[in-house]
């Protein structure tokens, strides 16, 4: 078994710097496409099946040192009474924008409600035997509630913050909810045998860090705090919080996600000895040449030094247009460039 990714999330030294790609199973893959034109995006996620088979092709086709779970950080909340759709990006068919539709939310039982969540986890786990570790993953509490605030995506997330400032009892009953909701879906990826668990919190970003601490930070902390992970680690991956990475680590992960907008080796600096750390290439370097690429990995590897605890990866998803054999070149530049 490779037990490189595990190992660096706990802290503990390892023989060469482990990689693996946040969107590492997508649309950039022929395989993947292969497989999607089949079906739409959800009934990709409801077929345990299918979702483990394009979990896997990045294993295979990168080298990964690690699976994620194929799946979508909002397919919890559909369950909790909103209709969703992919067009490609999200789509909730009613917002949520009252107390009443606060209340008629609902927490799901995830053994009935997501079962094939907790059954591709169970296939991973059988066909990941003896290779590499599989991750489960969710959205934090702020980065759902976006989404079911706006009901798509936003550049300004404006409906949002204007509910937070306007309507705080209406925003504060809502992250209580989706926090609760949170806990128990990833409690029970732990339970069905994800190893370790990626929070996204793709939008925390947005806000300034007092506002991060007011509207965020008690949240993603409770989250964090009730799940059962002795021995799973949890990787907190908040983009944008380069100005407040102090702030971000008192939520509790294990390992710090960064984004490429922070050095990582002063990022490394800020948080301490006592906290991994995953990033952070730029994901649009994966454009460039060969040579470009192995010189971007050196220099993100140089800037961690050898310091233990790093999990090398891209600073966000990687995007649909990237050509596959760059993608197999990094991971390839990371296992050549840190070997002891
Ligand atoms: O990392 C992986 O390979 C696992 C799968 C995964 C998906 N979404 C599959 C997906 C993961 C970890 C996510 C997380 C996710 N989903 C986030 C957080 C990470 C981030 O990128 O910030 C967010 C914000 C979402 C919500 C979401 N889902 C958006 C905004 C979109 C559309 C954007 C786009 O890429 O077009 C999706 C759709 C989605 N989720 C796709 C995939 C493979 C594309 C669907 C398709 O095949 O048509």
């Amino acid at each position: 078994m490779n037990n490189r990714f595990l190992d660096a999330c706990w802290g503990k030294p390892v023989d060469r710097t482990p990689v693996w790609l946040m969107r590492q199973a997508g649309r950039y893959l022929p395989e993947y496409m292969r497989v999607r034109s089949k079906c739409t995006f959800l009934e990709l996620c409801k077929s345990p099946e299918l979702a483990a088979e394009v979990s896997i092709q990045p294993v295979e086709i990168l080298k990964v040192d690690a699976a994620i779970l194929f799946s979508d950080i909002l397919t919890p909340v559909e369950p909790m009474g909103m209709k969703l759709d992919f067009v490609p990006g999200p789509l909730f068919e009613h917002p949520i924008r009252t107390m009443a539709d606060v209340e008629a939310l609902r927490i799901p039982q995830m053994e009935q409600d997501v079962p094939y969540v907790l059954e591709t986890i169970k296939i991973l786990r059988r066909e990941l035997d003896g290779k590499v570790p599989l991750i489960g993953f969710g959205g934090a509490p702020f980065t759902l509630a976006c989404y079911m605030v706006e009901g798509k995506g936003s550049k300004d997330w404006a409906t949002m913050k204007r509910m937070m400032y306007t309507a705080p009892e209406v925003f504060h009953a809502l992250m209580e909810k989706v926090t609760m909701m949170d806990m128990e879906y990833l409690n029970a990826q732990i339970k069905a045998g994800a190893q370790a668990i990626q929070i996204f919190d793709t939008w925390g970003g947005v806000l300034s860090p007092a506002d991060y601490v007011r509207y965020v930070l008690p949240y993603t902390t409770k989250l964090i705090n009730g799940l059962n992970r002795q021995e799973t680690p949890v990787i907190h991956f908040v983009k944008g919080a380069g100005s407040m990475l102090d702030i971000v680590k008192r939520a509790g992960g294990d390992v710090m996600g960064l984004d490429w907008h922070v050095e990582l080796g002063k990022a490394r600096d800020i948080l301490g000895t006592d906290m991994a750390v995953q990033g952070n290439l730029d994901p649009t370097v994966l454009f460039a040449s060969h040579k470009i690429i192995e010189r971007e990995v050196q220099r993100v590897l140089d800037e961690n030094g050898d310091r233990p605890g790093h999990i090398f990866n891209l600073g966000h998803g990687i995007l649909p247009t990237v050509p596959p054999e760059n993608a197999i070149h990094m991971v390839e530049c990371v296992h050549r460039l840190s070997q002891k």
